[in-house]
């Protein structure tokens, strides 16, 4: 989804249970159903616990410090955190909430900001949370709005929105900046763009533009897509479907062939297949080179460490050798592969995200507070000598113990609950959530931690991330939630697709 910890904090059933569970009895469904309603209700008083914080001590900036009771503008001061907690306000029922934010977003002036502007950063966060927020309170939360006239002013902000950033994309070859001035309609100078901040758009600016009418916005992001769909030099593409990190503004062409799932490669093959998920027939294209990508990388890049056989991560390469490390953000790729396994009917796909799951599963339930670290590796010829007896149990050493409120491994417990009705994944992203409720919890919302592998998980880091409002509560809550039309369902019935911040958007019908 994004770019890694920054190097300072580094230092510091769907299916329903009856055809999941055909030989459990009647009153164990519903003592499981009730179980897991109390469940849903513990997750909305810790998210009602957090929007009471950000309100008491930082809106409208963008994200509460939870430490010492401030705030930060750290995504341009737009009010970040109410953006980015609509949707799942929305779906956790929370009325006021949602009215809160829907007079927020009309009082936000999206072409004034006193910082540099992350085009990647802003179109998955205030884009896609706007977006969603429309296609819910147009759809199956009609009722919530108290005035629906700010519904349609979602939309009228999100093309404001867009109409701000759409220069970035005025570059030689049509691959935008990803750092840019909205005032001076200026950029950072950069030479290559990342390969996830360019093919991490194409959802949101395609959604803007079918809900508009105004094509713009779709053919400006699919044109910098074709450059990724269709990679050059040949080696930028040393797999079939797994392609290099950078590539050339000027140019289109990729400037190097380092292959990984990792931070800032990562939400482009989670795009490919979300992707033909919104509009099979206008994507097809970018299914295929996910198919491609994912045969590669079962193939070329699944790792087992060598004390713990049994576990599944995913390497990193780069000209012909291998890198034995992963990252938290990488625990996305379970949920990919599960969602393309059910979406094409691909069991060998379902299968492998699975394997990936209990690989991330591990990383959580090895350490002292139960939360996974932001980096590991299992590179038996790096091992610090102050972590041999850990790594001999837990098959990983870690590289860097902080968490900072990442999504992505409670995200692919939800796909892996959703496509086999197992009830172990929610039993898994439960222990994470009370894990995470129990240690980097404050008085007044949730805090980053430097060491999770330390008691209490070691300091406490005053930054609580927008996106523990858009995704680490939301998929905390919908894995327990009753089926409803925005749940990820098995099959090629998906009425909403999620961008990488968790925001639900319709899929286009056709
Ligand atoms: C953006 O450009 C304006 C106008 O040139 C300038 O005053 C401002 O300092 C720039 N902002 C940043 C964050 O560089
Ligand atoms: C810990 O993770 C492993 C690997 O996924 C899994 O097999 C095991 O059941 C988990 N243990 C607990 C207590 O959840
Ligand atoms: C979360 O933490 C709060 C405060 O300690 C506590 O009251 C609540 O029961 C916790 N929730 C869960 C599910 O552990």
């Amino acid at each position: 989804m994004r770019v890694p910890a920054p190097l300072s904090l580094v230092a510091l059933g769907l299916v329903g249970s009856t055809v999941a569970h055909p030989l459990i009895d009647h009153e164990e469904v519903l003592g499981r159903k009730s179980d897991s309603q109390e469940k849903a209700e513990a997750v909305k008083e810790a998210f009602q616990h957090a929007w009471d914080g950000y309100m008491k001590y930082a809106y409208p900036h963008d994200e509460l410090h939870p430490v010492s009771n401030g705030y930060g503008d750290s995504r341009n001061g737009w009010g970040a955190s109410a953006v980015d907690a609509l949707s799942t306000a929305i779906i956790m029922g929370k009325t006021d909430v949602v009215n809160t934010i829907l007079d927020h977003v009309s009082k936000v002036d999206y072409s004034q900001t006193d910082s540099e502007v992350s085009l990647f950063e802003t179109t998955i966060r205030y884009l896609g949370g706007m977006l969603s927020g429309y296609d819910l309170l147009k759809g199956p939360a009609a009722r919530m709005a108290h005035n629906p006239g700010l519904v349609d002013t979602l939309l009228v902000q999100a093309k404001n929105l867009g109409d701000v950033l759409k220069f970035a994309f005025d570059t030689g070859s049509g691959v935008p900046y990803n750092n840019i001035n909205i005032t001076s309609k200026g950029n950072d100078g950069s030479s290559a763009n990342g390969l996830a901040v360019t093919g991490t758009l194409v959802l949101e600016w395609t959604r803007l533009s079918d809900l508009t009418g105004d094509d713009e916005y779709a053919s400006l992001s699919q044109k910098a897509e074709s450059y990724l769909l269709n990679p050059k030099p040949s080696s930028a593409e040393p797999f079939p479907g797994l392609v290099g990190s950078n590539i050339d503004i000027a140019t289109g062409k990729f400037t190097d062939g380092h292959v990984s799932w990792d931070g800032g490669d990562d939400s482009f093959y989670e795009y490919l297949i979300k992707m033909f998920v919104y509009d099979p027939t206008r994507f097809a294209l970018y299914k295929d080179r996910w198919v491609l990508a994912a045969e590669s990388t079962i193939e070329h890049l699944q790792a087992h460490p060598e004390p713990r056989p049994d576990l599944t991560w995913l390497a990193s390469y780069d000209s012909g050798s291998y890198s034995l490390n992963s990252q938290h953000l990488t625990c996305f790729d379970g949920g990919s592969f599960l969602l393309g396994g059910t979406v094409l009917n691909r069991q060998d796909f379902i299968d492998f995200g699975l394997e990936l799951v209990h690989g991330c599963e591990a990383t959580y339930n090895s350490t002292l507070t139960k939360i996974g670290p932001d980096s590991w590796g299992w590179d038996p010829k790096q091992v610090p000598s102050d972590q041999k007896e850990f790594y001999e149990k837990a098959g990983f050493y870690i590289t860097s113990g902080a968490y900072i409120l990442r999504p992505e491994v409670i995200e692919s417990f939800y796909y892996a609950y959703r496509v086999t009705g197992k009830e172990i994944y929610r039993d898994w992203a439960w222990n994470a959530f009370v894990a995470i409720n129990a240690t980097a919890r404050t008085d007044s919302g949730f805090a980053a931690l430097s060491d999770v592998n330390a008691p209490n998980g070691g300091s406490k880091y005053d930054n609580q991330e927008s996106f523990l409002f858009a995704e680490v509560m939301k998929y905390s809550y919908i894995i327990h939630a009753e089926d409803a039309e925005w749940q990820v369902q098995t099959g090629g019935k998906n009425n909403f697709v999620f961008n990488t911040e968790a925001h639900p958007v319709r899929v286009q019908h056709t």
